[in-house]
């Protein structure tokens, strides 16, 4: 894992925005994988300022997001199809029908094929190129939350007592949080090309060290990441702040400045 530690949010989404943007420079036609959450929002604004600034082209480009609320239809504005149009595919050259959120509009029985379908649509394209993940405080990615299988495909899932709290304050109150999700699974996620997974704050600083330097253990399903062999990790201060080994990734963030090569 390279581990990358900034001194604030900024600086994370500014890392963040210009690993996508080598992504699509050096394949216009690259297929992302995208998240919802406070996390990327900072990304997303700057995407849209390189866009604007600098022609960043989304001609076309794929995307294929995480997970949806099941209950919810895309044009609800907490649904993540809502989030995603207004924090960014509004504000670029996309081609919304090249953007891919599960349906959570559907009756719970039509979940599976809509997931099976999902799953080929990816396949279809060639696969995930590059895969931006944030982290629940519990150790979560996507909506796979402790306890998901390191093989998990995308699929209808219960979401756990931690994530309705933690999202409660998107809504007027905890019991309006929907309690179900579709989410696409750990092994999906793992297909990825390259893996980018974006922390910041301290609320999430436990759940980080437990990712990348506990054990892999599907208590923590963020922690199946240390399997892939292309994963990025920005972090700010905080989200770093209980990682044993911060001054070795430090020392190899220097390093890599020196040698003018990416160290995983
Ligand atoms: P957040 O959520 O970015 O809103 O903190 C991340 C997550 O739950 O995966």
């Amino acid at each position: 894992m390279r581990i990358l530690i900034k001194d604030n949010y900024r600086d994370v989404s500014v890392e963040a925005a210009s690993m996508v943007t080598t992504t699509l420079r050096q394949k216009p036609g690259a297929v992302l994988g995208l998240a919802t959450g406070s996390t990327p929002l900072g990304l997303y604004e700057e995407l849209v300022r390189i866009h604007r600034g600098e022609g960043l082209d989304f001609s076309d480009v794929t995307t294929f997001n995480l997970d949806e609320y099941l209950g919810l239809t895309g044009e609800h504005p907490q649904s993540y199809r809502s989030f995603m149009d207004e924090n960014l595919f509004n504000h670029i050259n996309i081609r919304k029908e090249r953007t891919h959120v599960p349906d959570g509009s559907l009756p719970a029985g039509d979940a599976e094929e809509m997931c099976l379908e999902f799953e080929a649509a990816i396949r279809r394209t060639g696969g995930i190129d590059l895969q931006v993940l944030g982290i629940g405080g519990n150790g979560h990615i996507a909506f796979n939350e402790p306890g998901s299988s390191t093989s998990s495909r995308t699929r209808l899932v219960a979401l756990d007592e931690r994530t309705i709290k933690d999202n409660a304050r998107f809504y007027s109150s905890e019991d309006e949080v929907p309690r179900f999700a579709l989410s696409m699974g750990i092994g999906t996620i793992l297909e990825a090309r390259e893996i980018l997974l974006l922390a910041t704050g301290e609320q999430k600083a436990q759940a980080v060290a437990a990712a990348v330097e506990g054990p892999v253990t599907n208590q923590v399903p963020s922690s199946a990441l240390q399997l892939h062999p292309r994963v990025t990790v920005i972090l700010d201060e905080a989200a770093a702040s209980l990682l044993q080994n911060a001054s070795r990734y430090r020392f190899i963030q220097k390093a890599e400045k020196q040698v003018g090569v990416q160290l995983f």
